[in-house]
């Protein structure tokens, strides 16, 4: 029992917990994604597993995007990419209804299954379904010679290493890296891309890891947020254009291990509905760095503030605006906003961690959470 402990406090590399210990992890696990496969002084970028197939992404008349969970956030922000970069249409698709639902699989049509575990249940059977239907499937997976992998015709490995919280970090940002890097390989060869943008690209996906780091150093700031907040029953989330997918990210994280009811929408949604159920006692997080929607979500916070919301935004290093409006400012640095979410998700991830803390929840293994579902 003893060594037992001792062994798992080894493990965690002195972080209370394995969720925090992956957080922090992620300046490392997004360079070890990219190393070997992306330099910018070269323009060299390579994704070994993907040459045979690749002519079948740059051919592809629709991309389809299976995954659950997590992974389904990382591929809908592979959806925003994709299709300003490749100009090919994308679908994402809970892979369990997608596998019951008799889809229109074409031949031409290209299937990327994202999957962390590469054991997901759903996410399997989805393959086979499109695959007897004549499809050819990409895997991006993190656990090496799992089923999925095993499954598919090509493929990338995210290389983020093992991911033990049941809350899945470390994993969604190494699955966006690799995503991109599939996209911009595709651009390239598909001439959807002009020459500086995707050199201006590779330049900022290098950044990256240290842009990460810096997010990361708004741990303490965050943690007073959290305390001002963790006895909250409600959480709302916005944002727009590839923020949207991270405030569905947010929002799930804080569900699954602090037990707060959290709501992901797309800002501007939020008057179809969210709206109503704004005010003071609702905290509303803002995923609203410098983008090409930035004038758009100032309305929305406005709309919040008007209804006595309590606003805590998430805004690029430097904003002015914002901050006035805000109860509380989270400042990430500044990066291309297709690139954002492997940045902005950062201060959620750490919000949701330490409002769980406080709220005494068993952070690393949440109740009724599984951290592979492998059955339906
Ligand atoms: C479970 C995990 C989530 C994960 C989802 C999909 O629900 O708790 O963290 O996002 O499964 O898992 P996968 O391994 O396919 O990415």
């Amino acid at each position: 029992q003893t060594v037992d402990l001792e062994l798992e406090a080894i493990e965690k590399g002195g972080f209370e917990h394995f969720m925090l210990k992956e957080i922090f992890e992620q300046p490392r696990s997004i360079s070890d994604c990219m190393r070997g496969r992306l330099d910018s002084a070269t323009g060299r970028l390579v994704l070994g597993g993907l040459r045979e197939y690749v002519n079948k992404l740059v051919n592809a008349d629709r991309i389809l995007i299976v995954a659950c969970g997590t992974s389904w956030h990382a591929g809908l922000v592979a959806e925003y990419f994709f299709e300003e970069f490749c100009r090919i249409p994308v679908e994402v698709e809970y892979a369990s209804e997608f596998r019951y639902r008799n889809p229109v699989v074409r031949e031409g049509d290209v299937v990327i299954a994202i999957s962390q575990s590469g054991e997901t249940a759903d996410t399997l059977a989805a393959i086979e379904l499109a695959k007897s239907k004549g499809a050819i499937i990409f895997g991006v997976c993190n656990v090496v010679g799992s089923s999925i992998p095993r499954a598919t015709h090509a493929g990338a490995y995210t290389h983020a290493g093992p991911e033990i919280g049941v809350a899945s970090t470390k994993a969604f940002t190494a699955q966006l890296t690799v995503l991109n890097l599939i996209a911009l390989i595709v651009a390239q060869k598909k001439g959807t891309i002009t020459e500086q943008k995707f050199h201006e690209l590779l330049v900022d996906m290098e950044t990256i890891p240290a842009k990460v780091e810096k997010a990361l150093k708004l741990n303490d700031q965050i943690k007073v947020i959290a305390d001002t907040f963790k006895d909250a029953s409600n959480f709302l989330y916005l944002g727009r254009g590839y923020n949207f997918p991270v405030a569905l990210e947010g929002a799930l994280k804080l569900k699954e291990i602090s037990y707060i009811h959290a709501e992901g929408y797309p800002a501007a949604e939020m008057k179809h509905g969210p709206i109503a159920l704004i005010d003071q006692e609702m905290p509303v997080v803002f995923i609203a760095t410098q983008d090409s929607s930035y004038e758009k979500i100032v309305s929305n916070i406005q709309e919040v503030k008007a209804r006595k919301g309590r606003v805590i935004s998430v805004v690029t290093e430097g904003d002015k605006l914002i901050p006035k409006m805000s109860e509380f400012t989270i400042e990430v640095p500044a990066v291309h906003e297709a690139l954002m979410p492997m940045v902005s998700v950062i201060p959620l991830q750490l919000l949701s961690y330490h409002i769980a803390v406080m709220r005494g929840c068993n952070v690393d293994q949440p109740r009724n959470l599984a951290k592979s579902v492998t059955v339906e």
